[in-house]
């Protein structure tokens, strides 16, 4: 079985989603730790009620990325614990060249929207005021670019009339929930070569 590490500032759903996938046998994969640069962060304690260990590293100085030094503090968290894919659900940091290059080709990221409409924060208010009439989530891979990378796999949800950006949020939550499980399945699977940009399944 291969270890997945999750990395989740907030709240932590999609984090919920994969432990129980991970107990009803829907993920094949071992949640080796889940870090969190937040230690107030609910996706840590959900973790501990879990008996998976929840592992906080102070984020230091900068509020969107982490300095080199603190970020080779996650890369040997993660290699110390023989992580073979990491996991972003809702870790709103930009992710730099330390880590990016200890796991090259082995972060994923789930967006909460169709990208490339809509990269970047509060991006449901953003789809609602824009007018599209679907938006959805994204899981790919996570590159220098940011929000950026090959795609594993999205899904689609109507935008209503009546829609908050709360509502829709938590719309697309719910597919987030089920398709990070299954881009993960992929992935460790090995069966996908990536050309270009796109992300085959072989
Ligand atoms: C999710 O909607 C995720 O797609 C989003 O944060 C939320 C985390 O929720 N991520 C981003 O916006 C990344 N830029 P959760 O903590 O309940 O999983």
């Amino acid at each position: 079985m291969k270890n997945i590490a999750v990395l989740a500032s907030g709240r932590g759903t999609n984090l919920q989603a994969i432990i129980e996938n991970i107990e009803n046998g829907t993920l094949k994969a071992n949640l080796a730790c889940v870090i969190s640069d937040n230690k107030d962060a609910k996706a840590l304690e959900r973790a501990r009620q879990h008996n998976i260990e929840a592992v906080y590293i102070d984020p230091g100085p900068k509020k969107t990325w982490l300095i080199p030094e603190v970020e080779q503090k996650y890369v040997q968290a993660l290699k110390d614990r023989n992580v073979d894919l990491v996991c972003l659900a809702g870790f709103m940091r930009i992710i730099k060249t330390p880590l990016l290059e200890a796991f090259k080709g082995r972060i994923l990221n789930i967006h909460p929207a169709l990208l490339p409409s809509f990269p970047g924060l509060d991006v449901q208010r953003k789809a609602l005021e824009y007018g599209v009439k679907f938006s959805g989530c994204t899981v790919h891979f996570v590159t220098a670019d940011v929000d950026a990378g090959p795609i594993v796999t999205q899904a689609a949800v109507r935008v209503l009339d009546d829609d908050t950006p709360e509502i829709l949020a938590e719309r697309i939550l719910k597919e987030e929930w089920r398709i990070y499980t299954e881009a993960i399945n992929i992935v460790l699977s090995g069966k996908y070569r990536i050309e270009g940009r796109r992300v085959i399944r072989t």
